[in-house]
């Protein structure tokens, strides 16, 4: 007889169950010790296991030779559980019995006595689905349980169980099983059915079935069911609708190059061989998030060799605050996609959006050039934005300008920093080639800055390799705040730093706020 793999190859016992050690363990325990509780609540995702522990957790209670935590799997009773068949136990599926009336009649055969073993178990599957009025009906019962009795809950979403329900029972979570888990199960389960496939295949399928086990054997089911002599990533991928690899290869490269023709070339293909562009934009998402952790240097991505050497050297060219960007920017368009009638042009604009925004840089080797006083080249940028508030200045390249005075107040603060102390206090009024005109408040702090002068000038000729002529001129401080300078004009002032344009363009920001210097 044919069996289905994922039914076939259900764990019938507390060793075979994959990934949830840390729920066995406990439950085993407390049965070794003898103490059983009349409630269990499991939750957790599809296909991890619930249902195959509560089973098992059935037959523990009710094993010829138990109670047990390790169900013998051969006596009648066992071997009932197993086909379903139990007259002790019951599964409801709490989805399609939500009304107070399967619970009422539940109620009403629980207070019955088991009619061949020590216990009675109700198996709840979904229970969160249940009506308020079910719910409390239930409650009365898990308040004062008949001694045969035992519930055990599954749920995938736990939150909306009510709190009275669960702090009446045993609470266990399981897990979303790991990668390497799954794969070695696919493998065992390939072995004995002796099915062929490939490492990449298999790595494709436990990535895919995201954490369910059901769904990794579900997908090995289908692959099998083809009958080739062997099973490889691209069947995985043309089976499961997932966009090939290389082309995938191809459209992330595209993006990181900033080459809008082939990327919309590459959308296009994909379009035309009728894959899902969800899946498609999915798929982009996991894969910047790879960039971004491997550009962290994490290691422990669970991704085939090849495909992580692929990345490695695809992020090596970029920063890590454009991948970041370039993943904000997907998550947060994520939602255009899910309400568009148009997937493909949507798709397109936002991948446009995303390799035409302008360049980022480096933050740290930007902000050391700052401070060293060799700024960056503007990144060039391959399509200009139109979303900027001055964007003459992003437009004007300021490479090879001159070095400038905070850069060379950046060198000074940490080279020399007695000088830095005083000088950081002067304003820039204005600097030209080899001429720098500095302000400060008073009398008291001219006199400060020209007694250091001459050392400065010879840390200045040394950082501009030329001679550089400061002059100090100051405002009256008695002045006062009605005196400050208005925004307009600190912002105005502002602007005109090579500093802070370098940095708004690097940075692609704006001024938000302008505050006098104290
Ligand atoms: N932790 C696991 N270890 C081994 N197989 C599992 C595991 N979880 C699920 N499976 C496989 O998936 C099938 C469905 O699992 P099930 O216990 O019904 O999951 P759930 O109730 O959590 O949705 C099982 O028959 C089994 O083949
Ligand atoms: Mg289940
Ligand atoms: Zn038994």
């Amino acid at each position: 007889m044919y069996q289905v793999i994922a039914l076939k190859f259900r764990p019938q016992r507390f060793e075979d169950v994959v990934g949830q050690d840390h729920v066995t363990r406990v439950i085993r325990n407390g049965i070794d010790s003898g103490r059983i509780p009349h409630a269990f609540i499991f939750s957790g995702p599809r296909g991890v296991g619930k249902t195959s522990v509560a089973r098992i957790l059935a037959k523990c209670l009710n094993c010829e030779k138990g109670p047990t935590s390790t169900p013998c799997n051969e006596c009648r009773l066992c071997r009932e559980i197993t086909a379903s068949r139990a007259v002790d136990v019951f599964e409801i599926d709490a989805a399609s019995h939500t009304g107070v009336d399967n619970i009422r009649e539940l109620i009403e055969n629980a207070r019955y006595a088991p009619a061949m073993s020590r216990y009675k178990v109700f198996i709840i599957d979904e229970v969160h689905m249940l009506s308020k009025s079910a719910f409390n009906a239930l409650l009365k019962t898990l308040e004062e349980p008949p001694a045969h009795v035992v519930f055990i809950m599954a749920t995938t979403e736990v939150e909306k169980v009510p709190l009275t329900v669960l702090s009446r029972c045993q609470r266990y979570e399981f897990r979303r099983i790991g990668v390497d888990d799954i794969i070695s199960q696919l493998r065992h389960i390939s072995s004995l059915e002796g099915l062929k496939i490939t490492d990449d295949a298999m790595m494709t399928m436990a990535i895919q079935a995201d954490g369910s086990m059901r769904d990794a054997q579900s997908i090995m089911e289908h692959l099998a069911s083809f009958g080739k002599q062997e099973i490889d990533v691209d069947s995985v991928e043309e089976i499961l609708g997932i966009i090939d690899h290389a082309t995938l290869r191809s459209l992330l490269k595209a993006i990181v190059d900033r080459d809008a023709i082939e990327m919309i070339k590459l959308i296009d293909r994909v379009y035309q061989f009728g894959k899902d562009l969800t899946q498609l934009y999915k798929t982009l998402l996991e894969q910047f998030r790879n960039m971004m952790l491997l550009k962290l240097g994490y290691n422990e991505l669970p991704i085939p060799l090849e495909d992580k050497a692929f990345l490695t050297d695809l992020v090596e060219a970029i920063p890590f605050e454009e991948i970041h960007r370039f993943l904000s920017i997907l998550i947060r368009s994520e939602e255009d996609l899910k309400y568009s009638m148009l997937p493909r042009i949507t798709v397109e604009t936002i991948l446009l959006r995303i390799v035409s925004a302008p360049r980022l840089a480096d933050l740290a080797k930007v902000i050391d050039a700052i401070s060293s006083g060799k700024l960056p080249a503007l990144p060039e940028v391959a399509i200009q934005p139109s979303t900027r508030e001055e964007p003459s200045l992003y437009k004007k390249p300021i490479d090879g300008h001159p070095k400038l005075w905070e850069g060379f107040l950046g060198y000074l603060r940490d080279h020399d920093h007695a000088l830095y102390a005083v000088l950081s206090k002067s304003r820039l009024v204005s600097e030209k080639e080899g001429e720098v005109v500095l302000s400060v408040s008073s009398a008291f702090m001219a006199d400060q800055v020209n007694r250091i002068l001459p050392d400065v000038s010879k840390r200045a000729r040394g950082f501009f390799n030329r001679d550089v002529r400061i002059e100090i001129g100051f405002e009256d401080a008695g002045k006062g705040d009605k005196e400050k300078p208005p925004p307009s004009e600190i912002r105005a002032r502002a602007m005109k730093s090579h500093v802070v344009r370098e940095v708004l363009s690097q940075f692609n920001g704006v001024i938000r706020d302008v505050r006098p210097k104290k």
